[in-house]
């Protein structure tokens, strides 16, 4: 099939604006979106830039607006965006060049929750052991791949950059509700203050974005719940 990609293009070196490219591409209904992208710049245009890495939905490197919705480019088929693609940067994110954001803001987020097991206790001799029934209780969230899908979809992202933002608090969420970890109420902490999950008003973008369907908005809930409780049961 023979399908129209808009691209919202800018180079910072040359563009006073952004503006748009557009391309005509053969494709099969069962290429993905990113196999299009990779198409058009080994063909038409090697000046077209965005991330990827894996291709196969684990680094989360490529994710951007495909027809309106925050999506991995390489999870997308043609087949599922039609004829039509019109294909911009992840919002809310300042634009290196085209498709590529620069995802600093969005590390400096994750890194305020302390992404990492703090536990002052001896290491055992082996492994630090936990229960099925415990691992179960944060499995949800230790799926995130860290695309920033989420947070780029949110509006109150969108209005105030200073919004620690639903990946952060998923990432916060898999180390709060494990049991090996001591962290909790250093993390619950850093998520009261007034850039933490206050600013969620419950708008659910994130959910619908996430391409490891993670149900971002009740792990919202279940921190803000701590918070107001102080426990991480
Ligand atoms: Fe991406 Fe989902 Fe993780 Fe957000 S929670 S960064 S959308 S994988
Ligand atoms: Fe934003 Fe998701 Fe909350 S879209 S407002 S973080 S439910
Ligand atoms: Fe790795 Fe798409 S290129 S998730």
């Amino acid at each position: 099939m023979n399908v129209k990609v808009k691209i919202r293009r800018f180079n910072p070196e040359k563009d006073r604006r952004p503006r748009w490219s557009e391309f005509r591409v053969d494709a099969q209904p069962t290429d993905r979106v990113l196999d299009v992208l990779q198409v058009i710049k080994e063909n038409q245009d090697g000046t077209l830039t965005f991330r990827r890495s894996c291709a196969h939905g684990v680094c989360g490197s490529d994710a951007m607006v495909i027809n309106g919705r925050n999506r991995l480019a390489c999870k997308v088929l043609v087949k599922d965006v039609g004829r039509s693609i019109v294909i911009e940067p992840l919002r809310g994110l300042p634009v290196i060049k085209d498709l590529t954001v620069d995802m600093e803001p969005f590390w400096r987020q994750y890194k305020s929750i302390k992404p990492f097991l703090i536990n002052e206790d001896d290491p055992p001799y082996m492994e630090r052991l936990q229960s099925p029934e415990a691992r179960a209780r944060f499995d949800d969230t230790t799926k995130c791949i860290l695309c920033a899908a989420c947070t780029t979809s949110c509006p109150s992202f969108w209005a105030d950059a200073s919004y620690v933002g639903p990946a952060a608090i998923v990432q916060a969420h898999r180390w709060i509700f494990d049991d090996r970890d001591q962290g909790a109420q250093v993390r619950l902490a850093i998520l009261a203050d007034g850039n933490g999950v206050w600013k969620c008003r419950t708008i659910y973008n994130c959910t619908e974005a996430c391409p490891r369907d993670i149900e971002i908005t009740r792990a919202i809930r279940e921190v803000t719940r701590a918070i107001v409780t102080g426990e991480v049961s």
